[in-house]
């Protein structure tokens, strides 16, 4: 239990700071598709935020977020991707990178805690929790598409 809500702290905090996160990466970007697919997400990570603080409620506790250093990593070296890429094709493909790792560490974070979550009979915690599993595990999904479909990789090859 005492994991549990170490872990939810921490995933708290990661949500709330990809909410700001998110918007620099929108900027940045300039294919349509990945602008449409951060935007999609930066909504359902608002809602995140909220379900987030329902799941403390539910175990009766308040929404305590705690520094989460994976996070902030994995943010800072977005921001130094962006950076070190020219605008377009290449700085578009090193966002769906940088966005891709955001998302398997959600992904990772979610499918325990609903697996903790269920060990502790935490019925209406596993709900929520799978919820959020799914929208990270779509997210991925789409970054993936994007990358395939619309980043024209031989184009961003002539570039270099
Ligand atoms: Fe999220
Ligand atoms: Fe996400």
């Amino acid at each position: 239990m005492k994991l549990f809500e170490d872990e939810l702290k921490d995933i708290y905090w990661a949500e709330k700071a990809l909410t700001k996160a998110i918007p620099k990466m929108i900027k940045n970007a300039t294919d349509p598709s990945l602008i449409d697919a951060l935007t999609n997400h930066l909504a359902e990570t608002e809602k995140q935020v909220i379900r987030l603080v329902d799941i403390f409620e539910s175990i009766d506790k308040k929404a305590v977020a705690k520094k989460c250093e994976a996070m902030e990593g994995l943010i800072k070296e977005s921001a130094e991707i962006m950076d070190s890429c020219e605008a377009g094709a290449m700085r578009d493909a090193g966002i769906i990178s940088a966005g891709q790792k955001v998302e398997h560490y959600e992904i990772a974070s979610y499918g325990t805690l609903r697996q903790f979550a269920e060990t502790l009979g935490l019925t209406k915690a596993v709900t929520l929790l799978a919820a959020t599993l799914e929208e990270e595990k779509a997210a991925n999904q789409q970054l993936f598409d994007v990358i395939i479909t619309v980043v024209n990789i031989e184009d961003a090859i002539i570039e270099k």
